[in-house]
Formats: structure tokens, C-alpha cells, sequence
């Protein structure tokens, strides 16, 4: 079937609202009769999630064997389009190979906080940063005929009350921040799909979000593709397809199809917006029909081999005396449980079953290391074991370097869950202290998906943090360590001293219903670089075992009219004695005074690749938008006039050059002023900059259907209910073999929204008896009884 072959207003109703929700889990509805294949709908960002089993309702099940490549942090630490192209590629290979239609990935939300549970599997702080890897990557998956589906549209920052938070942010922040990553690889990349995000944003659900949906997505975008529910994240499914919210997944049981035909019967719904969401998963269906599937065997060497040095390209020095690289003949220490039981996705939907693991410890072994191990601590317990920690020290004196890794354990970064705080457990801690006592030269290297407190971070002689590797994780730390592979990363996030130096943390993550975005653009760098607070390791930062020289840098104009781009390029000259990689970096300074803006914001960056003494020019690329900033009250990009520095730099704190661009016709006023509050700390400035009233905070009570799980428990009935739904096992237990996912699944129970039973109730639990429950659960059993009545005195009536 080629693409629109099937016309959706040839089809009855019936089959039309039939296509906008799932067959299962996985799978899109066919319709045998009219040919419509059925398509299967994949994680994730990093590597496949082919279930074994279509039993469980969370999908959490075992999966077949894929290539974990290094999480989307790991990757986005290259900050190398090219890689992630090529990654998206054999992600793009495997999915054809394992018969996937649509990838569900990669997820690009920003990272507000450094203790987002799901940080590892986003790319950035940074929308400029997020949007271009974004969409090298949708590039590379769909360049195999398979399609990427972006995710999680929109403000989806935080696992906490994830499906029943509402973020209040207001629209200038959400167009330059948190959804700028999205309108760049939805009109650079054209992903097949977009997922709706579970959580709300100013008061409507992501999925029936008519101004995100259509005004923006659609017609500010031009998106053509496919919308797809994140699983689960249906809350009133007419609305839904109104919004153009296409493809409800999972299957609700038929459930919502229902309602949505009464909704077209009623008049409430019009059926030319059921035929275009049809026609939307018609073509879908009909672009993975005529990609076909590829017969043939998973190519695991060369993609194990690519994950190899993805994550290399990803491993950010932060801190080298000189030590690194290691000479082929160094006696090593390895020390730490991770170099044998490594760290190298995390916990939820994008955990891949991978097809090998390499450790540390083998690779080093491979490499005819001479190695002593010791495990220096017990990874299934937080406390300290002395005598681990002793014979870790002994080993560390005995040896020439010192390696030692330490980070995250699982149970502290998942989806499903926000992080605690940026502590590494104690025990680390003390073994890095310890053996950095024992031995100068020792090597700390981290594995975690996010920025860690480090309070010893200057006693080592060299820091590396790998972060999230996959599989190949083990063997690419053991290329840096050893210089065969550059460490080619630069920081793709502010690594915080404290996490109360982040402008959001007051904020973060909220009330249970409720996040306020009061910070507003000050996230990350453009607030540590505008109030001056000093960082463990800057935004963009990364360290090289060459040296670069830079020469003098040039802009191609100096006066440009608004909207238009600019060029700057950069001589780079490789001075060192070894080959290496040179990322410039280029930030906007505005200096107009005409508009309150973060002090230093990424506009652009080029990657050169240089040998011994070879010389080459990075060319960055300055589009017009760099200079814009989003006026809502004319609901327009406008240019300030006037001199922008465009600094250029090594990271958002080592700036080297600095050139002028003036603006010759742009405005000089803009609504939020310089003089305006960066941080809307006070109700009434919070309020000024969203353009309205805050609402009063939801109450809990009465029960709503938004209500959860666990705020239901305070009631008798609520408890049974709650026991009654873990025991109806959305999940086998026998699948959560792990206790990072054990957790998950917990939170997820307490905070699952009443709503969500009828999604993933597969058909048991309808509208009504929802509304009921929600109606007993407050005690008004008179009400229930009365409708009861009422229904059967209807059918009873002759
Ligand atoms: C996650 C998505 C994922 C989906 C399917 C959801 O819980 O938020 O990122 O793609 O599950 O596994």
C-alpha cells in the first residue's frame, strides 16, 4: 500500500475512529479487508525495545535482543551531528530488521533540572544543542524507511506526578526554550510523529492541547505528520481528535472509540476531524508498508563497534593533571564494582535488552592490561564495607594509576522517579577520598545520566565522566583511558556545585498538580552565566589530550538587517602530538538593553576534526533567529536593533574572541523589558509574565478523575482499590527483575491518575463506571445508586 493509497473518507466511521487507537501495545489497528497493515511502534532513543510478549500493559516485559547504544546524554555529549546521524542509521537498520515502523524516540525535552529521573535519555539544557542533534538523529533513523517518533511534546521535564502535573510556563519561554529543540527538528527533519507528553501545560492536557497541537505544531510548523498519545496519556480522548491528537495508545479496549463516535453522533465532534486524524495514520501505515521489512541478521559486530565509539566520542574529560593517557605498559588498579557490574542505561521504557556487554574490567583484560581489581564497595548497598574499601586502598598503593569507578546507582535514576538529590552515595564518596590519599595518580571516572555533586573533585589527578555508555561503554572507557580513542566530549549541561544554585529549584519539581516555571528562560547556563554563580563544570566544557590553537576569528558582516544570518569562522590549528577534535562554540551577548535576556545563549557550533599540525576552520553558522526573541504581545519573532557580541568560546564560561553584529532595523522595546525580574519569584511578577491570573492550586479534594491512586489511598475504599490494581498485575513481577524498575512501577501506581484505569483497563472499566468510582470514592453512594436506577428504568422502558 503506498502512501494515501486508502482514502479515510472511503472508509465507514466506524473503521475511521476504529484507526485512532491501538490494536495492542505496540500496534496501530489494520483493517485486513481494506488493506491496511497494522504498524508496530517501538522504543526508544537508544537502541530497540522489541517485546517478547505483548501481555503486560506498561510494557515492561523482556524485549529481543538489540544494540544498546549510549543514552541520548552520552551521545549528546559529542556534539557531533554526524554520530548521531550515524547512529539513527543502524537504530534504522535494526528496526527494519526487527520489523519496527515507527522508533519511539529520540526524546529531546530540556533538562530544567539537573535531577530529572529521565535526563539520561534527553539530550540537553540547551533547545539550539537539543534540536540539531534531534535531528541528525531523526535523519539517520528515517533514512532506513523507518520513522522517528519525537518525543515528549511538550514541557515534560520531570518524572514527579508526571501524568497529572500541569506546567505553568509562559509563552515567551516556552517558544525560545522549551519548544524551540521541537520546532527545529519537526521543520528541519520532518519526523513521521510526534508523541504527546502526559502532563499538562497551562491547564490542558498535552493530549488535546489545541493550541500546541494545532496552532503551533500544525500551523506554525507546517507539521504533517502523525500525533501520537504518549501510553497511557489519554485524559478526554474527544477532545483529543479534535486537537488532532491522531493515534490513542495504548488500545483503550474500544473504550474511547465509543465515545467518539457518540461525540460525531451528538454533533460535539465534527467527523472531518476523525477523517483527517484517519487519513494521518492511513499514511503512516502506508510509509512503513512501503519501507517493507529487510530479511537478514542484526549486525552485531559492526553496531556493537559503533556503540564503541559513540561512546567514546560522548566521555567528557573534565579534569586532567597530565595523567590521561595511560602509557600501553601502566599497571592499573581497577577499583569499584562498576568496572564488573557497569552502569549503562537506565531503568523504563528505553531500556534496551542489550546483545553483549563489555565491562571495563574485560576490556582491560583484552587489551593485555596488567590489572588488579577490587570492588571497593558493595553496588547493592549504600554504606560503606571496610574491608572492600581497605583492599581497594592496598591495590591503589601497589599499582602505578589508580581507576576507579564510582556513580549512580540504578535504584537512583529512572524514568518513573526524579533523582534525590546530586550526592553520590557515601560509600563512593569515601573510596574516592581514600585511594586518592593512597595514590596521586588515580583516575575517577562517573557513570550516571546526569551531573553528580563531586566534593573531592580536586584531589584526583584526572576526572572522566562517562555517563550512560551502553553496552559498549566498558570498552570505549578503556579506549580514553589509554589514548587509543580521544575523549571527545563537551558538557551538554551544567554540572551545578549545589543544586540550590539553579535558578528552578525553588520550583522543582512542584506541587503534585501543579509546576510553576518561575525561572522562566533562566535554566541551566543562561542562569549561572547571568547571575555569575560559580559551576563544578560549565555548559559546554570538555577537555582534549591535544591542544588547539585558535587564530583570529572573523563575522562575514558586521551590520545585518533582522532576520538575517551571519557567518563566523574560526581558524583552529591542532598543536599537540596527537589528532583530535576541536568544538567552537558561539554565544549570543545581546547588548541592545531592549529586552530582559539570559546573559550568554548558544546560537551555533561546528566540530573540526584535526590531525598533528593540520590547520582547518570551524564555520559557524549564526542563523537570524539567534538574534530574535519571541514577543507575545505582537505573537511574533522580532530583532532587537542595536550591537549583539557573539562570543566565541571553548564554553559558556572560557570565552577566547568576541565580535560585534549590530541590528540596523529591528525594535527597541519589547514587553519584558532588561529592568523586569529574571526569576518570577513574587505571584504578582509571575503573573505579569504569563499575561494572567495563577490559579488557585488544585484542591485533592473531592476526588476527581485526576485524581490518583495514592491520593485516593487516605480512603478505605481507595486502599482496596489501590491493592486491587497492583494485583490485577499490569506487570508480572517475575518481569521486574530489577529493582530500579521495581521502584518505577511503584510510583507510577501511587501517581496514576483515576482517568488512566479506563486506558489501560483494555475495555473493564468504562467512562461511567469511572465516574461512579470517583463517586463512591467521596462517598456519594446516593448519587451512584440514583444513575443506577435511572439506567435500568431506561432499559426496562418498553
Ligand atoms: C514513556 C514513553 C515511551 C512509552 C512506550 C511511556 O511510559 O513515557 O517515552 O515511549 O512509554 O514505552
Amino acid at each position: 500500500m503506498a502512501d494515501g493509497e486508502v482514502r479515510a473518507e472511503q472508509l465507514p466511521l466506524e473503521q475511521q475512529v476504529a484507526l485512532l487507537s491501538g490494536r495492542d501495545v505496540w500496534h496501530t489497528r489494520d483493517l485486513p479487508e481494506a488493506g491496511v497493515p497494522s504498524v508496530l511502534l517501538t522504543d526508544g532513543p537508544h537502541g530497540l525495545r522489541v517485546q517478547e510478549a505483548a501481555a503486560d500493559q506498561l510494557g515492561l516485559g523482556r524485549s529481543h535482543p538489540a544494540t544498546c547504544f549510549p543514552t541520548a546524554v552520552t551521545l549528546a555529549s559529542s556534539w557531533d551531528e554526524d554520530l548521531l546521524e550515524e547512529v539513527g542509521r543502524a537504530i534504522g537498520i535494526e528496526a527494519r530488521v526487527q520489523e519496527v515502523g515507527v522508533v519511539l524516540g529520540p526524546g529531546l525535552n530540556i533538562k530544567r533540572h539537573p535531577l530529572g529521573g529521565r535526563n539520561f535519555e534527553y539530550l540537553s539544557e540547551d533547545p539550539l544543542l537539543s534540536g540539531r542533534l534531534a535531528a541528525a538523529m531523526v535523519r539517520g533513523i528515517q533514512s532506513r524507511g523507518v520513522g522517528a517518533c519525537v518525543k515528549h511534546f511538550a514541557v515534560n521535564n520531570q518524572e514527579s506526578y508526571r501524568f497529572v502535573t500541569d506546567a505553568v510556563v509562559d509563552e515567551r519561554t516556552l517558544r525560545e526554550l522549551y519548544l524551540a529543540g521541537f520546532e527545529h527538528v519537526v521543520t528541519e527533519a520532518r519526523p513521521w510523529a510526534v508523541m504527546a507528553a502526559y502532563n499538562a501545560v497551562n491547564g490542558s492536557a498535552c493530549t488535546h492541547h489545541t493550541w500546541l497541537l494545532r496552532d503551533v505544531l500544525r500551523a506554525d510548523w507546517g507539521f504533517a505528520g502523525l500525533v501520537v498519545s504518549d501510553w497511557g496519556a489519554t485524559v478526554d480522548r474527544v477532545r483529543g481528535v479534535a486537537a488532532g491528537m491522531d493515534l490513542e495508545m495504548p488500545s483503550s479496549g474500544g473504550v474511547h472509540d465509543t465515545e467518539v463516535l457518540r461525540a460525531v453522533a451528538s454533533g460535539a465532534l465534527d467527523p472531518a476531524l476523525v477523517a483527517a486524524s484517519a487519513q494521518r495514520v492511513l499514511d503512516l501505515a502506508g510509509r512503513a508498508a512501503s519501507a517493507g521489512g529487510e530479511a537478514g541478521d542484526l549486525p552485531i559486530d559492526v553496531h556493537d563497534a559503533l556503540a564503541r565509539k559513540a561512546a567514546a566520542a560522548g566521555t567528557v574529560l573534565l579534569a586532567n593533571d597530565g595523567v590521561l593517557p595511560l602509557a600501553d605498559d601502566t599497571e592499573v588498579a581497577l577499583i569499584g564494582a562498576f568496572a564488573d557490574h557497569p552502569r549503562f542505561q537506565g531503568a523504563g521504557s528505553s531500556q534496551v535488552h542489550p546483545t553483549r556487554v563489555t565491562t571495563a574490567h574485560d576490556a582491560m583484560r583484552d587489551r593485555g592490561v596488567v590489572v588488579t581489581y577490587a570492588r571497593g564497595y558493595d553496588p547493592a548497598r549504600p554504606e560503606r564495607d571496610a574491608a572492600l574499601l581497605g583492599a581497594a586502598v592496598a591495590a591503589a598503593r601497589a599499582a602505578e594509576v589508580a581507576v576507579i569507578m564510582v556513580g549512580l546507582p540504578a535504584t537512583d535514576e529512572s524514568e518513573g522517579f526524579d533523582r534525590d538529590g546530586l550526592r553520590l552515595p557515601d560509600q563512593h564518596d569515601a573510596l574516592v577520598r581514600a585511594v586518592c590519599a593512597a595514590n596521586p595518580r588515580t583516575v575517577v571516572v562517573l557513570s550516571s545520566g546526569g551531573p553528580v555533586a563531586m566534593p573531592w573533585r580536586h584531589e584526583p589527578a584526572a576526572v572522566l565522566a562517562g555517563h550512560l555508555g551502553g553496552q559498549a561503554g566498558g570498552g570505549a572507557l578503556v579506549d580514553v583511558l589509554f589514548g587509543d580513542r580521544e575523549p571527545g566530549g563537551r558538557l551538554a549541561e551544567t554540572w551545578p556545585l549545589d543544586r540550590s544554585d539553579l535558578a528552578a529549584d525553588p520550583w522543582f519539581p512542584g506541587d503534585r498538580h501543579r509546576v510553576e516555571h518561575r525561572e522562566g528562560l533562566f535554566v541551566g547556563y543562561r542562569h549561572t552565566t547571568t547571575a555569575d554563580v560559580e559551576v563544578a563544570f560549565p555548559f559546554g566544557h570538555g577537555l582534549s589530550y591535544t591542544s588547539f590553537e585558535w587564530g583570529e576569528p572573523a563575522v562575514d558582516r558586521g551590520a545585518i538587517r533582522a532576520g538575517e544570518r551571519v557567518v563566523v569562522r574560526v581558524p583552529v590549528t591542532n598543536v599537540g602530538d596527537r589528532p583530535g577534535a576541536e568544538v567552537v562554540q558561539v554565544y549570543r551577548h545581546d547588548r541592545t538593553g531592549v529586552v530582559l535576556r539570559p546573559r550568554r545563549e548558544l546560537v551555533g557550533f561546528d566540530r573540526v576534526q584535526l590531525d598533528v599540525g593540520e590547520h582547518g576552520t570551524a564555520e559557524i553558522v549564526v542563523p537570524g533567529r539567534a538574534f530574535a526573541f519571541y514577543d507575545v504581545d505582537e505573537q511574533g519573532w522580532r530583532h532587537p536593533s542595536g550591537p549583539h557580541d557573539l562570543e566565541v568560546a571553548r564554553s559558556s564560561t572560557d570565552v577566547v574572541h568576541t565580535l560585534t553584529v549590530e541590528v540596523t532595523d529591528g525594535v527597541t522595546t519589547a514587553p519584558e523589558p532588561p529592568s523586569a525580574p529574571a526569576v518570577a519569584v513574587t505571584d504578582e511578577d509571575f503573573e505579569r509574565r504569563l499575561g494572567r491570573p495563577v490559579t488557585p492550586r488544585p484542591a485533592l479534594r473531592p476526588f476527581t478523575r485526576e485524581s490518583t491512586l495514592g491520593e485516593v489511598s487516605t480512603t478505605l475504599l481507595g486502599r482496596l482499590l489501590r491493592a486491587g490494581v497492583l494485583r490485577a498485575g499490569p506487570v508480572d513481577d517475575a518481569m521486574l527483575d530489577d529493582d530500579a524498575t521495581r521502584r518505577m512501577v511503584q510510583r507510577s501506581m501511587d501517581e496514576l491518575p483515576l482517568r488512566a484505569l479506563v486506558a489501560f483497563g483494555g475495555g473493564r472499566l468504562t467512562p461511567a463506571g469511572l465516574d461512579a468510582l470517583v463517586d463512591l470514592l467521596n462517598g456519594r453512594v446516593g448519587e451512584v445508586a440514583g444513575r443506577g436506577m435511572a439506567a435500568l428504568r431506561r432499559r426496562l422502558r418498553p
